[in-house]
């Protein structure tokens, strides 16, 4: 039996016929940039999710980017961030004209090492961007204790961690801004382009609002520095279709990572960590094996999608090689690197599918 890494195509011809319909109805009114598809969607993500204001964007990197230019970011400043993430949890940092200056990880949780901080500071230090990877939140009492004691804006990138809760707040509204991706592949994904930006504190909110807008609150009146950053509203008419199914899907997600869990048995793999202050929504199901090429390989010949995410970290990617990092910079994230792998977890696998992926693994 085979089974792929990822398939959107089941999710969107059992959606087909309501999604064409809210397709449909945004075509015919016209709502093609922000209007009612998307401030519904932001007041629906809020009331599931737990937010009190959501702003819908044009994709994950938007907000991280607004949420940079709220921050107040310029050139000279740094901002402390993991390497091991996506290269655009860095990009808002880059765009600003700011440094990002990278902080290694733990291994089992894939995220920042609150312990690794400290070092990465200088008086030039503004921000912390804390990415929860893979769905699993990070460590946020120990970083937002250095934060507040060294006066940092916190941006959380939540693109992975769509409804995962940090002891029972949802990821996001820890820090000063929480921004969020739905990237077709992504936990809550749409047809195209998407994103969005919260904020537990209302002014950073209504600046974030203007930015989106051009810097403005009237039309062509323009008080601050603005951009581009709407959501269409196809994608808030796509996204109400599937909000509602979202906390199931994330069960399903939680319930194939217990069975991996529960059947996986193979000397020298590591499997992510579970903290006790949050539950990952498994966004990724990453293990680490010291011959993670071979295992792979061993995947693909019984027909087993994985994939590697991610290879490179950040500070060794040849558009950061400007910031003088070097291997060796930092150790845990460069492992993980080397020796990662994601297994196939998204809601329409079968059991049978996951007990094939377990057998093979476990068969290496
Ligand atoms: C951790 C992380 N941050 C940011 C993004 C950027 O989102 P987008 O591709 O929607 O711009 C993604 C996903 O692509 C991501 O995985």
């Amino acid at each position: 039996m085979k089974v792929p890494f990822l398939d959107l195509s089941l999710q969107h011809r059992a959606l087909r016929e309501p999604a064409l319909a809210a397709l449909t109805a945004t075509y015919d009114a016209n709502r093609f940039c922000l209007g009612k598809d998307v401030e519904d969607f932001e007041r629906n993500f809020g009331a599931a999710l737990g937010y009190p204001r959501v702003l819908g964007m044009n994709s994950g990197t938007a907000p991280l980017h607004v949420a940079c230019m709220v921050a107040g970011l310029k050139p000279g400043d740094e901002v402390i961030t993991t390497p091991f993430t996506f290269i655009s949890s860095a990009w808002g940092i880059s765009y600003t004209g700011a440094r990002p200056v990278f902080a290694d990880i733990e291994e089992g949780t894939f995220n920042l090492d609150p312990a690794r901080l400290e070092s990465a500071l200088t008086p030039r230090t503004k921000a912390i961007i804390v990415v929860h990877l893979f769905g699993q939140p990070a460590r946020m009492d120990e970083i937002m204790d250095f934060a507040v004691r060294h006066n940092l804006f916190v941006i959380e990138d939540c693109a992975q961690a769509v409804g995962a809760k940090y002891r029972g707040t949802p990821v996001g509204l820890l820090g000063d801004a929480g921004t969020f991706s739905f990237y077709p592949t992504k936990n809550l994904g749409g047809c195209g382009e998407g994103g969005a930006f919260t904020s537990r504190r209302e002014e950073i909110q209504s600046q974030a609002r203007q930015i989106r807008v051009h810097g403005s609150d009237r039309r062509y009146y323009h008080d601050i520095i603005g951009g581009n950053f709407r959501m269409d509203g196809f994608q808030g008419a796509l996204l109400n279709v599937k909000l509602p199914f979202l906390a199931a899907w994330t069960a399903r997600r939680q319930a194939i990572a217990a069975r991996y869990r529960a059947g996986i048995k193979l000397a020298d793999l590591r499997l992510p960590a579970q903290p006790d202050y949050g539950q990952s929504v498994y966004h990724q199901f990453t293990l680490l094996h010291p011959r993670r090429d071979a295992l792979r390989e061993h995947l693909a010949k019984h027909e087993v999608g994985s994939d590697l995410i991610y290879p490179v970290p950040l500070h060794l990617q040849q558009c950061y090689a400007g910031l003088n990092y070097g291997e060796g910079s930092f150790p845990v994230a460069e492992r993980a690197g080397r020796t990662c792998l994601s297994l196939p977890i998204f809601p329409e696998l079968t059991d049978a599918q996951v007990d094939q992926v377990i057998a093979t693994v476990n068969s290496f």
